[in-house]
């Protein structure tokens, strides 16, 4: 397999944790590249569950490489965690296998803190955060006023910039009327944090290209989705990354020239979790795929909102990403239909659009032109090849693949790794 970037097509929750922990068999070295542990990445494997919030999948595979790349914002704390978590579930971590970069900012107590102050202030247009303290991280890494990693090795100096804003933001929370932190029980998790994690940091830059001298292939693992991009999704409700392909690159330093192929992941519908425009969304999808215990978030809980497939995003989705081949997940969470809706255009004031407009204000306003597809009323979760699908199924596939000019190369058909076709 040549080097690869995985990426969401949609507004995340795409179950791209699946497809990379399949493509990871073919992979040496497995990259995240941009956001923190406000993603959650689900793999079923050998009939165990592990959710995996900031370590790629790639650590389940024995022999194989796994990086935190610069673009990454890491919270030492809950890092630990994932790691003790996953030793108690029989996967040891060690440094030969998680590499840290040194170039990676640090997710902070306080920036936890803000996230919920600036949400709380938005009052009903708030964005709908996970609360990880996602943006205010990046917002001080774009400051300049951020930590990196690097500090991490710099205990004395660590404690006396945990102790200092700490008090600063303490003073913020008395005046807003929530709880304050404890500063010596942060300071004490966060130091025991940083001395766990000095030995996994590195120059992940240098590491990634002697990799690649090496001939060993890399796998980009994405996290989020395009919509959630700071740039290209529904902003301001959106993450704080860039989340799509391009962020594989600078969130790792490995330039566009090396990369040989980007492959999208999207549902067979549509979902998103938090605020924010979603013009497909429909209630009784929802409905439906909650009570057959469906989307459910993996990092907050939260019932994810649902709706129909929508061409208008993945149309731009591939425009931005250069999708070389799509991978479909939850086709099966369709089965149960007779008739399936797919949206085609947006009506925008009367106006047909084929791409989804700039302004988040236009895009509430949007309603959706559906195409209606009949459903295959059968259940798909046994297949084991693809020539099995039902003649609906892949009539279903092929309406995805002919709008948007793209291959399809998996598809997902239930949770284990051992459902999903290849194409
Ligand atoms: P933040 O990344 O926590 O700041 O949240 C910003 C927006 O991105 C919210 O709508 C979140 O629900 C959404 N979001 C962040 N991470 C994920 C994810 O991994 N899957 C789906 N949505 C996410």
């Amino acid at each position: 397999m040549a080097n690869t970037i995985i990426v969401g097509a949609q507004w995340g929750d795409e179950g791209k944790g699946k497809v990379v922990d399949f493509l990871t068999e073919q992979a040496d070295v497995i990259v995240r590249a941009q956001g923190g542990n406000n993603a959650g990445h689900t793999v079923i494997s050998d009939g165990r569950k592990f959710v995996l919030h900031l370590i790629p999948s790639g650590i389940l595979w024995p022999g194989k490489s796994c990086v935190i790349g610069n673009g990454v914002v890491l919270d030492p704390v809950s890092l630990v965690e994932e790691i003790r978590g996953l030793a108690d579930q029989g996967i040891a971590v060690s440094p030969d296998q998680l590499r840290i970069s040194e170039r990676a900012h640090l997710t902070l107590p306080w920036h936890r803190g803000l996230d919920r102050l600036r949400e709380t202030g938005l009052g009903s247009r708030r964005i709908g955060t996970t609360g990880r303290g996602i943006g205010p991280t990046y917002a001080d890494k774009a400051q300049r006023t951020g930590l990196r990693t690097s500090a991490l090795r710099q205990p004395v100096r660590l404690a006396a910039l945990l102790n200092e804003r700490l008090q600063e933001n303490n003073r913020l929370l008395e005046a807003a009327g929530e709880p304050t932190i404890d500063i010596d029980t942060t300071c004490r998790a966060v130091l025991a944090a940083a001395a766990f994690l000095e030995p996994f940091l590195t120059d992940t830059t240098v590491y990634i290209h002697r990799q690649i001298e090496q001939g060993r292939r890399l796998l980009f693992e994405g996290a989020q989705g395009t919509y959630l991009d700071i740039d290209h999704g529904t902003y301001p409700f959106v993450t704080s990354s860039n989340t799509t392909a391009g962020g594989a690159c600078t969130g790792s330093g490995v330039s566009p020239r090396r990369i040989d192929r980007v492959i999208g992941v999207c549902k067979a519908y549509t979902t998103r979790v938090g605020e924010g425009p979603f013009v497909t969304e429909d209630d009784s999808l929802s409905d439906r795929l909650h009570h057959m215990g469906r989307e459910f978030g993996a990092t907050t809980g939260r019932a994810r909102r649902c709706g129909w497939l929508d061409l208008v995003l993945l149309r731009y989705a591939h425009m931005v990403n250069g999708f070389d081949a799509l991978a479909v997940t939850n086709l099966d969470g369709l089965d149960e239909l007779d008739r399936i809706q797919v949206c085609t255009a947006y009506d925008l004031d009367g106006v047909r659009l084929e791409t989804p407009p700039s302004e988040v204000e236009d895009w509430e306003r949007c309603t959706p032109c559906y195409e209606e597809l009949p459903g295959w009323r059968t259940s798909l979760s046994d297949l084991t090849d693809i020539k099995q699908l039902p003649p609906r199924a892949r009539a279903y596939l092929d309406f995805i693949a002919s709008d948007l000019g793209t291959t399809i190369s998996h598809v997902g058909i239930g949770p284990s790794r051992e459902q999903t076709l290849v194409c």
